[in-house]
């Protein structure tokens, strides 16, 4: 039976998804991990992670982080969140790349580095941004990121 907490507000909702995200994320990496230690990649894992990745980075992106930035004390923050969204694409871009040209052994020092921003970049960004987050906040979100969508700072030519 499914009982229906009538208080319980969109915000809170949305918070819950998010963090959810961020463990099966994080779950996700770990196995990954595991694996390449192991000397074996599942590739439909990988896709999986970088597909749920990337969509949290696209709802992130596109829905909270416009949002949150009014508060202005926010802005540098956000900046620094988008950075680190653009470093994780670039390092699942070069794993592709060298399991593309069957090179492996620099495959393991990617995962981790993924795992490491990951775990650091999902604990701050609870902290100053989903903690914050009310209902004014949020609106209706996309689900998925649409076809050829890009994070912000893989679009600005400048960056890495
Ligand atoms: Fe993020
Ligand atoms: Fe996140």
């Amino acid at each position: 039976m499914l009982f229906i907490l009538t208080n319980y507000s969109n915000s809170m909702k949305v918070k819950k998804d998010f963090e959810d995200d961020h463990i099966i994320e994080q779950m996700k990496m770990r196995e990954i991990i595991e694996q390449i230690e192991g000397g074996e990649l599942d590739l439909d894992l990988l896709d999986e992670l970088e597909n749920h990745l990337k969509n949290h980075m696209f709802q992130e992106e596109e829905y909270i982080f416009p949002a949150m930035a009014k508060m202005q004390n926010l802005r540098l923050e956000i900046a620094g969140f988008q950075t680190e969204h653009a470093a994780l694409w670039k390092l699942f871009s070069m794993i592709h790349a060298d399991l593309g040209n069957g090179k492996s052994d620099k495959i393991e020092k990617y995962a981790n580095e993924i795992y490491k921003i990951l775990r650091e970049h999902n604990s701050r960004e609870e902290m100053f941004i989903y903690k914050l987050m009310d209902d004014k906040a949020i609106k209706e979100m996309e689900k998925e990121r649409p076809v050829g969508w890009v994070c912000k700072k893989m679009r600005d030519k400048n960056f890495l």
